[in-house]
């Protein structure tokens, strides 16, 4: 039997029917009209998250004031997020702390891997790793004097034999930010450290997407952000995870007052909290931590095996949905299509993948692009239906074949 679009919409409606994780769609403020592929950027707004901003503003920042700090656990916030997101890593508490930008987390936890290992030279990353990763990596690499290798996740294992021995530190992403590429994190994390190396894995695009177990594969050093697939908001804080067996020995080059063992003693040197608590620095940003914190409530009772296998329904239905729908139009679907190789995104290269873009959205279907030629869709299993992949593959499908968008537009996606 031939697929058609009217077969497509029943399989869709069977799969939405069957989804476990169904009823977790009505945990968020989705709006009327939009099907939303973009929470690999920026996640909607989960319903917890007005009532307790609210309360937040009004309440304890209102009426408690300065006490709140203590009344209302701001102090502890950055350690008791931090422990929330740990949940769905793989960490024991104790290990993660939330707070600051992930770029400065990185910054921080790079530097701090790389002085563990100092009688090594060398720093990898990926050259397709996300700009920060990269411009970090020369960053902490220049100030160590240190040399950076950029190596492919699939030649890391080569490289390691040419010269392993001198790496300090590999840095790597489990999902390619634009392929949607899913790397084996047990297998490069494991390669890496018999080689004697330490590893960093930037889980932007895998927390709150896929189950990721930091602590049984034995990861060193981890950082994440808090606005995409875990919906803390705009800007929302990120997380570092240092593993509990260099908590005595770690040394975060950002000595702010925060990670002093005694921040109110206000001593004449620094002296550095115990554990993943020197990781802090300045005033931890409270709102949005309290933000974060309410949108993690969604993950209370969904278990995360489960998310995964809503995911690969997801991007699976989608690159199905590409073959039957987009056939002819000059379409290139880049993420692989072997299950274990997809994160939580479907990529498509197309000339005119600006213009598109610009013209799905108009139509109310939200996904994005990264120059120079890739349109991006993000799925989250938590609020994604099939019918919303469905609606966006032939939505793409009609203003291509008819030619309704710009392909003189060009741009570099904006932001996100
Ligand atoms: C892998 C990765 N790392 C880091 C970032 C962003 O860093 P920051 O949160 O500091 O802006 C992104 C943003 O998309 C990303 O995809």
């Amino acid at each position: 039997m031939t697929t058609t679009p009217t077969s497509l919409a029943g399989r869709a409606a069977g799969l939405d029917a069957d989804a476990p994780l169904g009823h977790v769609r009505e945990r968020f403020l989705l709006p009327q009209g939009v099907v939303y592929l973009d929470g690999n950027s920026l996640g909607p707004l989960p319903a917890a998250v007005p009532p307790v901003l609210e309360d937040v503003l009004h309440r304890q920042w209102g009426t408690g004031l300065i006490r709140s700090w203590n009344d209302h656990g701001w102090w502890d916030a950055p350690a008791r997020v931090g422990d929330r997101v740990g949940r769905l890593i793989g960490a024991a508490p104790g290990q993660t702390l939330a707070g600051d930008s992930t770029s400065v987390q990185l910054y921080n936890a790079l530097s701090a891997a790389a002085a563990l290992r100092p009688d090594r030279s060398l720093l990898v990353t990926d050259p397709d790793h996300f700009p920060t990763d990269r411009y970090l990596a020369d960053a902490v690499a220049s100030r160590l004097g240190l040399g950076v290798r950029r190596i492919r996740p699939a030649d890391l294992p080569g490289h390691l034999a040419a010269e392993g021995d001198r790496v300090a530190v590999v840095a790597y992403s489990p999902v390619d930010y634009r392929t949607g590429e899913l790397h084996d994190m047990a297998a490069l994390t494991r390669a890496a450290q018999r080689a004697g190396a330490l590893v960093l894995w930037d889980l932007c695009h895998a927390a709150g997407a896929l189950p990721v177990r930091l602590d049984a594969l034995g990861v060193d050093f981890a950082v994440g952000c808090g606005y995409k697939f875990l919906s803390g908001g705009p800007g929302a804080p990120a997380f570092v995870y240092v593993a509990r067996r260099h908590h005595a020995d770690w040394r975060p080059p950002m000595t702010g007052w925060n990670g002093h063992a005694d921040p109110f003693g206000l001593h004449e040197e620094y002296l550095p909290a115990p554990g993943v608590g020197r990781g802090r620095i300045g005033t931890p940003p409270v709102l949005s931590l309290l933000c974060l914190e309410a949108a993690l409530s969604v993950f209370d009772d969904v278990d995360l095996d489960q998310v995964r296998a809503g995911s690969l329904s997801l991007t699976g239905f989608f690159l199905h949905c590409t073959e039957v729908l987009l056939d002819g139009l000059g379409f290139e679907p880049v993420t692989p299509a072997e299950p274990e190789r997809r994160g939580s995104q479907v990529s498509l290269r197309h000339p005119h993948a600006f213009g598109l873009a610009r013209a799905l959205e108009a139509r109310g279907v939200i996904g994005d692009m990264r120059a120079p030629d890739l349109l991006r869709f993000g799925v989250n299993a938590l609020f994604t239906t099939h019918q919303d992949v469905l609606t966006a593959v032939t939505c793409l499908r009609e203003i291509t074949a008819t030619g309704a968008y710009d392909p003189s537009a060009h741009g570099a996606g904006g932001v996100t």
